[in-house]
Order: structure tokens, then C-alpha cells, then sequence
């Protein structure tokens, strides 16, 4: 593997050795020294063209626990303001000694383009409406933990799934493990022509899933009028603790986060016991280190 550009594409075997080689990290990121000297020497720059709170911040740690360097570029006061172009930003970068790329940004294949152009490996932390295949990966990594595996799960994943890249890497993902996904939202923030069950009824949608992942509305991405109301969009689509005692007592509760509380997920839902909220985002910095040292050739014991 190269670049890590999304999970469309990847087999069961690519996913399942991600998720092992995670799952052997995973306990460095609770140890009280955090460090393994694995990436020691090299170099990885965040380019962040996009607000991120988790994706970014645990690229960072990732490649710290691992003891890279890691430097963080902002858009916002650098020369991409004076006009630089994505290619030229980032070859420059890799002649100071950059040996990796982590990048998000708001169109969707810039992450594809760059590493069609760059010699080191790109790795995407979202781009636009395409794919975000880290919170993929650490959402089966989720399931994986508490299910035991995600072969046969039912799967539903709920709200705005047209503008969300976690949706799109979640149902490859989720597909290719052999999972059964069903989308469930407003007609027009579905999508059509993936692998998977789509259903405008929340009580459909849910009843007897073994995980419900939840999405954030995402306001800024909507051009007007797609959900009548906040209100409204609550009122049928909201995951609340009612619903979800009595249509899927059992199932696990996932949301990438950031969250509208009380629009599409109530604050006892996203704080009560079956919220996996906290160990995806925990799971987060064990897969992205996974994928950096997959693509750096790390060495040294882990
Ligand atoms: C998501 C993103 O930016 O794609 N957040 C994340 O990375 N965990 C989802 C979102 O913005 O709603």
C-alpha cells in the first residue's frame, strides 16, 4: 500500500490485517508512557485545509506515540492565501524532509490528485463528500471490539448520509466485512446505487440493529430546505432513548462526532452505557497508527 486514499476498493484481507495490526497498537494509547520509537526520524505534515477536532489532533498524537515528528499545516496564514496552489504547498513541504501526507480538505479527490503527484504517501482525513477512510477503519475497529466480529451485524446508519464521507467509508467498510447496512434518513439526504438496504422510516430503519451509527446534519454543507426544521427533522429522525429502548434495546451507539445534541442524538442516548462514543474516538489513534506505520515501514518492536 502506497497512499490510504479510502476503504472503496480495499478486500477483507487489507481491512482485517489494518485492523489487527490496530488492534496491537491500541494499547500503547492507555500506557502512562505513551511512546514506541517505531517511526523515529521520520517525518509526517497534517494539512489541514478544513476545520477537524478528533481526525486531527489524533494524526498527531499517532505519529508522536510512534515518535515521528509531526508538524501541523494551517491554511488559514500561510501562502496558500497568497494564491499557492495544493501541489506546489505540498512539494514543498517534501523538500524540507516530509516522508508522509495527512490531508483534508473540502474537494472531494484532492487527497487522489496529490498523491498521484507526490512520491510519499498521501493519506486522506476526509475529503468533501467522498471518503474519510481512518474514521471507516475505526469504526469497524469499534464493532470489532465489542461485537467480537461485524460479519452478519445489522448496521444502520442514520441522518444525513448524502454529504457525509464517514457514511461512504462506513458502508464499504462495513460491506466488505460482510456486514448488512441500511441507510436511514429524510429522502433527500440518502444516496443510491451502494450495497445497502435505504429506508425513510427511523423505526424500519433501526428495529433489531446490533449498531446504530448516527450522523451529524451537516448544516454547513446543505444549500437550503433539505430538512423542514430542526424541530421536525428531531421529531422523526432523532435518536432518543425511547426509540431506542423499544425498537433496538441491544444495539451499540456510534456517532463520528462532532454531535448536535438533541437534533439528531439525545445527550442520555450519547452519555448512556451503550454510547461508544469515547472508544471510537480512543480506537481513532490506534488505526491512524496503524496506517502511518503501514505506509512509513515502521520497524522496531511494537
Ligand atoms: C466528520 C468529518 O469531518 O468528516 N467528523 C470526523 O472526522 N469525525 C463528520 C462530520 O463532520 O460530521
Amino acid at each position: 500500500m502506497q497512499d490510504f486514499i479510502g476503504l472503496q476498493g480495499l478486500g477483507p484481507d487489507d481491512l482485517t490485517g489494518l485492523l489487527t495490526l490496530a488492534d496491537t497498537l491500541s494499547d500503547i494509547v492507555t500506557r502512562p508512557i505513551k511512546k514506541v520509537p517505531t517511526l523515529r526520524g521520520k517525518a509526517i505534515a497534517n494539512l489541514f485545509f478544513e476545520a477537524s477536532t478528533r481526525t486531527r489532533n489524533s494524526f498527531e498524537l499517532a505519529g508522536k506515540y510512534m515518535s515521528a515528528d509531526v508538524i501541523n499545516f494551517q491554511a488559514s496564514g500561510s501562502s496558500v492565501e497568497k494564491g499557492e496552489t495544493l501541489y506546489d504547498t505540498a512539494s514543498n513541504l517534501t523538500a524540507m524532509g516530509i516522508d508522509a501526507v495527512v490531508m483534508r480538505h473540502k474537494v472531494a479527490g484532492s487527497p487522489g490528485l496529490l498523491a498521484d503527484l507526490l512520491e510519499i504517501p498521501v493519506i486522506n482525513a476526509g475529503d468533501g463528500m467522498h471518503e474519510h477512510p481512518t474514521q471507516g477503519l475505526l469504526d469497524l475497529l469499534t464493532i470489532q471490539r465489542h461485537r467480537g466480529h461485524v460479519a452478519g451485524l445489522k448496521v444502520a446508519i442514520v441522518g444525513d448520509v448524502l454529504h457525509s464521507r464517514v457514511a461512504r467509508s462506513d458502508i464499504w467498510g462495513l460491506t466488505t466485512m460482510g456486514a448488512e447496512v441500511t441507510i436511514v434518513g429524510p429522502p433527500n439526504l440518502l444516496v443510491q446505487g451502494f450495497p445497502v438496504d435505504v429506508t425513510t422510516d427511523l423505526e424500519t430503519g433501526i428495529r433489531g440493529a446490533d449498531v446504530i451509527q448516527v450522523l451529524r446534519l451537516q448544516r454547513e454543507r446543505q444549500t437550503g430546505g433539505e430538512v423542514p426544521s430542526l424541530r421536525e427533522y428531531r421529531e422523526r429522525w432523532g435518536l432518543t432513548l425511547a426509540r431506542l429502548d423499544s425498537w433496538a434495546p441491544e444495539a451499540l451507539v456510534m456517532h463520528p462526532g462532532p454531535q448536535n445534541r438533541g437534533v439528531e442524538i439525545d445527550s442520555d442516548v450519547l452519555d448512556g452505557p451503550r454510547s461508544m462514543v469515547l472508544d471510537q474516538v480512543q480506537l481513532g489513534v490506534a488505526v491512524r497508527m496503524a496506517v502511518l506505520y503501514r505506509l512509513l515501514g515502521g520497524h522496531d518492536d511494537i
